[in-house]
């Protein structure tokens, strides 16, 4: 049977993610938003792209939750980007409500869905959708690592002149200044990274992947990354959808995984049918345990300060 899926936020991210998943053909994809005629629209548009591309044009747009009763997945996109002169904690305030409000509209509507959270500051906003939720931490998951790790990857391809595909790496951490590039399981086929560049041009591509998002946001002036982004969470919902098992690096709960208690944290993670099926403790050079655990405290100062808006 087709899968229902949700998707909430019909901004760039929100509407490239349906366009993504339609053009998958294994679900019917609602896009939800609160501006009229947003969703309605681009779902119009994109059913009629179903007969050039090869898609059923089951997808609906809509201006409330009642479409989205019984989805499978939910993935939400909703959330004000930062505007100038807004400070951070200005930004959770407004998306701690947003992504609350959503969540619980989610968790009456979908009392079974398996919720992906893609709204910044992204593992505050976690908390916020796992509080409203109250579903079990298998079913509450943030992209953000798929994401770094991609960034990361392609650089990684464009120094080595090689393909993109034969590159594997995953970032750790909270999708922010302090997340943690996994060098020492980055390889280009099989081969380790340290056999391939000097540390001080792994160095500077980690640094810029820390910055790829602000690298793309500069650029766009106005808004910020969504090919990416969406293509992230392709990836998981394909895992989920298609229960691949895929191991990917994505915010989990931690509980006592990575000596982090009670945290939502980049960690990698075995997606399937059920959500994270398990969260997969590898380890870790010491530098790289510590700049984890350091990432993890400022996830937690930034999800204190939310409790306390
Ligand atoms: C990014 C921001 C938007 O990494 O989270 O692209």
């Amino acid at each position: 049977m087709r899968q229902k899926i949700t998707v909430v936020g019909a901004g760039q991210v929100g509407a490239t993610c349906a366009q993504r998943l339609a053009e998958r053909d294994y679900a019917d994809v609602v896009l939800v938003d609160i501006v009229e005629g947003l969703p309605q629209g681009k779902v119009l548009d994109m059913n009629q792209s179903g007969p050039i591309v090869g898609y059923e044009p089951n997808h609906t747009g809509a201006g409330d939750y009642e479409e989205a009763s019984g989805s499978d997945i939910v993935i939400i996109t909703s959330g004000s980007p930062r505007k100038p002169g807004m400070s951070r904690d200005d930004l959770l305030e407004v998306n701690k409500s947003i992504v609350g409000d959503v969540a619980g509209q989610i968790a009456e509507k979908a009392p079974d869905a398996t919720v992906i959270v893609v709204t910044n500051p992204l593992d505050a906003m976690c908390h916020a959708a796992y509080d409203a939720l109250g579903f079990p931490r298998q079913r509450v998951i943030g992209m953000a690592g798929i994401l770094d790790s991609a960034r990361f990857r392609t650089f990684i391809a464009w120094e080595l002149g090689v393909s993109a595909r034969d590159v594997t790496g995953f970032v750790l951490g909270g999708h922010g200044d302090t997340m943690v590039p996994v060098v020492s399981y980055t390889s280009v086929a099989g081969v380790p990274i340290r056999q391939l560049l000097e540390d001080e041009r792994i160095e500077e591509i980690v640094q810029r992947t820390r910055d790829g998002g602000a690298e793309v946001g500069k650029l766009l002036q106005t808004g910020s990354a969504f090919y990416a982004p969406s293509a992230a969470v392709a990836e998981m919902v394909d895992s989920i959808v298609l229960d691949q098992k895929r191991i990917l690096p994505c915010a989990a709960l931690c509980q006592g995984e990575y000596d982090i208690d009670g945290l939502f944290v980049g960690v990698p993670v075995r997606l399937g049918h059920d959500g994270i099926e398990e969260i997969l403790q590898i380890e870790l050079t010491d530098e790289e345990r510590s700049g984890l655990s350091h990432s993890a405290d400022s996830v937690r100062e930034l999800v204190d300060a939310m409790a306390k808006l």
